[in-house]
Formats: structure tokens, sequence, C-alpha cells
């Protein structure tokens, strides 16, 4: 793994140490460069994943380059945790960009600002701040981001590792240790990216739901102060919920159950049943749909005309429309 911190800074003349140590110059441009993000957390479990992520960044020779990979998965399963919890495991500092629909080139690279004595400013994105100290970037929710942005990017996950700020009129190399991540899931507010950009982020790692035993460690780390029946409860429903493909994730889980903890401490002369508790925070936090999760799989079964996994022993020799399936429902032929 390559040291943390590389790309010193030149110090600017006139300005403080401390001035001095958020700019760098870029030929004869000042930027001011993004702090990065100091949020901590570690990964649990899925110890593969986060080899294959670490891999991803290593170098095996001096003219070897780094792998940005694409993490995919369902909202809330951990595709940005993964990726801060590499960035500290390689002790490198972290930059996080979010991704919206409206970024624009610029915003991802150097954006001028009009100062107080009426000069511009540049000041460089978390990205570029990243490809300039040597650390981790993770462009976050990827996918929301429009062709145009991406194409600025082109040239940094190639071998050439720069970026061309247009507004600025410099080029930027990325420092050797700079490393990448993009996190994406698929919901109906993403563009499509084209392929020249995806074929540069590579490989794509799927981050899955966890197992039962780590799921609990997850929710314990969250919310250590939880009781255990509490705990058992939302894990139980979790894995419930991934058994059946729905949606439901370990943020789902940590969030109703904060609101859970919440309403109980809430009246502590009249507390409320744990169990009531539990279930005013599922239907308010997930969604009517979560108090009956079979037919909330029923449902979304129907809606993917069966293209979902099949569920019950006998969906592996029939298929969902076929007279001979035992389960098959008559009815459901008329609404479809
Ligand atoms: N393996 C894990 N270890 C520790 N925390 C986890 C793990 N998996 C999920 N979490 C926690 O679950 C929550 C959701 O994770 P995160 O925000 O990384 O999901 P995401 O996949 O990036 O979601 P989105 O697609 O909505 O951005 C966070 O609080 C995160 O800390
Ligand atoms: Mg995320």
């Amino acid at each position: 793994m390559p040291p943390g911190g590389g790309g010193v800074p030149q110090q600017g003349r006139g300005m403080s140490k401390q001035a001095a140590s958020e700019h760098i110059e870029i030929d004869g441009v000042l930027l001011k460069l993004s702090r990065p993000n100091d949020t901590t957390g570690g990964w649990i479990g899925q110890r593969e994943i986060l080899m294959q992520l670490l891999a991803c960044w290593l170098t095996v020779d001096a003219s070897d380059l780094p792998l940005t990979p694409r993490l995919i998965g369902p909202p809330g399963v951990g595709k940005t945790q993964l990726a801060m919890a590499a960035a500290a495991e390689s002790k490198l500092p972290l930059y996080i960009y979010q991704c919206t629909s409206d970024t624009r080139p610029e915003d991802l690279l150097v954006t001028p600002v009009l100062s107080q004595n009426g000069s511009i400013a540049y000041h460089a994105s978390p990205l570029v701040t990243a490809m300039i100290r040597g650390g981790v970037c993770i462009l976050d929710e990827g996918n929301r981001m429009n062709e145009k942005s991406w194409a600025s990017l082109a040239p940094l996950f190639d071998q050439r590792r720069y970026v061309e700020s247009i507004v600025a009129g410099i080029t930027i190399p990325a420092s050797p240790n700079f490393r990448a991540a993009v996190t994406m899931n698929q919901d109906e507010s993403t563009f499509e990216i084209p392929d020249y950009i995806l074929s540069r982020l590579q490989p794509t790692l799927g981050v899955g739901f966890p197992n039962k035993q780590d799921e609990l460690a997850i929710l314990q780390y969250h919310l250590p102060f939880a009781e255990a029946e509490m705990l058992a409860m939302t894990v139980e429903f979790l894995q419930r919920s991934h058994e059946l493909r729905l949606d439901f994730s370990p943020r789902d889980g940590i969030n109703m159950l904060r609101f859970a903890l919440k309403r109980l401490a809430q009246d502590p002369e009249h507390p409320i049943s744990r169990d009531k508790a539990w279930r005013e925070a599922l239907e308010h936090c997930l969604g009517e749909e979560a108090l009956d999760l079979e037919a909330a799989a029923e449902r979304r079964r129907r809606t993917l005309g069966g293209d979902a996994v099949p569920l019950g022993l006998a969906d592996f020799f029939f298929d969902a429309d076929d007279p001979l399936h035992p389960d098959r429902d008559d009815e459901d032929d008329d609404e479809l």
C-alpha cells in the first residue's frame, strides 16, 4: 500500500502556514484545496469484498496502475461504508464527492469563486484534492451524474491519470498515491453511463446483504445501547426480507431500531411495550408493506412478471405460469 499524504502543497508567498497548507499552485494558478473527510467507521463481516477492493488499489510493480472499481448493490447495503473503510485500512486521506444529476464538470474539478476583493479564487473539488494530496476519492452515487461530467474524467481513469480544468486553464496530474472508487445503485433517478467510461471503471464489485451474524454485528456496532431482544427482532426481520429478495437494508434496520428505541425511552413512567414500539417503527420507517413481508414479496414477484428468483421448491421445476405448477393460482391469470 502506498503511504498517505503525497503531493505536499507548495507554500504561497505571504500566506500563513495554515492557509498555505490548504493551497497549492499549479502552473501559476493557486488552488484552494478541500478538507478531507474525517468520518470514521469500520467494515463488519464480508471480508472478501473488502480484500477485493484493497486489491484494486494495490500496485504490484513500479509500472503498474491502480484500478478504479464500481461498487454496486441495493441502497443502504453498505457501498459507501465499504469504500470508506478501505480508505481507512489503506491509511490514505479520504475525500467523498457526492454526484448528482446537476453536477457540472467544473464542480467535479475546479470551481471559480468570486472572493471579497473582487478577484477570482479557484477551489479544488474533493476529487482534485485527493488527486493532488494522494488520497482516496469516493465518487458516491456515480450514476446520478450525466455523461458530460463523466467525460471530463476519462483521462483520469486511464493510463493518463490527469484532468484538464477548462475553467482554471490547467492540467492537473494525479499523485501516484491517488486511488478512487465509484459507488452506484439502480433506481429511476440515474443515468446510463456510457460504455467508454464504464470500461475505465473496473472491476465491478457487488455488495450483497450481510448474513445473520454480520447483520447483528452491524446493528450492534451502530446501536451499542440497543437491547438484545430488539436487536434480535430486527435482525430476524431483515434476514427474512433478504430471503424474500426484498430491498430492506442494514440502513433501514438501523433507522427503524433507532426510532423504536427513542419511543421506548420517551416516557419511563408509562413505557409502551417493546412489541408496539418495534411495529410502529417498522411501519413509519419502512412503510406499511414491511408489516407483511410475505405479501410484499408476492406483490414484487407479480410486478416483476415472474422474473424474480424462485422462492418455492416447485419454482425450480415449473415455470410460474405452467399449468402443472402446484402453487399456480388461476385467478392470477385474469389479473395479469
Ligand atoms: N458491513 C458493514 N459494516 C459497518 N456498517 C455497515 C455495514 N453495512 C452497512 N453498514 C451501515 O449501514 C448504513 C448504510 O450504509 P451505506 O450508506 O454505506 O449504504 P450504501 O450502499 O452506500 O447506500 P446508498 O446506495 O443509499 O448510498 C450505514 O450506516 C453503514 O455504516
Ligand atoms: Mg452510499
